[in-house]
């Protein structure tokens, strides 16, 4: 697939990606887990630099699920690790780029080390107003809906908010994507079905695109094909085809 052949009007403002498949890369290869989050990692370089190029309102990578803390913790220090090498190595590339960093998870349980460099990229790109990248750590889908409807709970205990008045409009202003647009596009690498608790509530009606190429082995190319894919789709939001046609 061409990017040219691409049309731009029609092309997702937001991106959400499950970047899956590292640890089967690295075992084909008879390599550590860990050379499969590194050359991950790259190809997560390489992958922002390209949504940056298409003028994408949000990319959302799945860097870090709350699930991930049980896997072993030498792999998990690895990732940390890894976490911090990009931040530090590409936060003034993101920056130059008007890219604006987000993260969205439960960041408290992360190392102090990997939470001070993740605020120092959302404080020195806050005010970009290019595409937003959105990392999500140490984030579960449930995880956040939990966290906000606590704090709309406490809310009600005093007065601020009426049940009544909750509703889906609300509840997103509560989440941590709140103010960004949910996700048109849902890319997972490595064939995997499954949603894995990422964004369950902002991926109501976004289009799922599912890929067999492993995480560390997507290219350029991979992206444009899913783009493709994405644009000879028809959205229809639970209204009939001729509800669409005549909006
Ligand atoms: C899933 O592959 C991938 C992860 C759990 C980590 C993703 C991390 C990166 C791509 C690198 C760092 C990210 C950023 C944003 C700098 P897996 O290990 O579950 O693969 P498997 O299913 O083949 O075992």
């Amino acid at each position: 697939m061409d990017e040219k052949k691409l049309i731009k009007e029609k092309l997702p403002k937001h991106i959400a990606i499950i970047m899956d498949g590292n640890g089967r890369w690295a075992k084909k290869r008879s390599l550590a887990r860990i050379m499969g989050h590194r050359k991950g990692m790259e190809v997560v370089r390489e992958v922002v630099r390209t949504c940056h190029e298409l003028d994408l309102e949000v990319l959302s990578l799945y860097a870090f699920s709350s699930e991930n803390w049980q896997r072993p913790r030498s792999e998990v220090k690895a990732l940390m690790t890894l976490l911090k090498r990009y931040l530090r190595s590409e936060i003034a590339e993101l920056h130059k780029n008007n890219i604006k960093m987000n993260a969205i998870g439960d960041l408290k349980r992360l190392p102090e080390d990997v939470v001070s460099l993740v605020h120092e990229a959302i404080e020195k790109t806050k005010d970009n107003k290019g595409m937003v990248l959105n990392v999500a750590l140490s984030y579960s889908g449930r995880g956040e809906i939990i966290r906000a409807v606590t704090e709309i709970g406490q809310k009600i205990l005093t007065h601020q908010v009426q049940p009544s008045a909750i509703d889906e409009t609300m509840l997103s202003q509560y989440l941590d994507t709140a103010g960004l647009p949910d996700p048109d596009l849902l890319i997972r690498t490595s064939g995997e079905l499954r949603v894995s608790n990422f964004l369950l509530w902002q991926i109501a009606y976004t289009e799922m695109y599912v890929t067999d190429v492993l995480w560390p082995d997507f290219k350029k190319e991979d992206l444009y094909n899913a783009l493709d894919d994405y644009q000879k789709r028809k959205r229809r939001f639970g209204l009939t085809d001729e509800q669409i046609r005549s909006n």
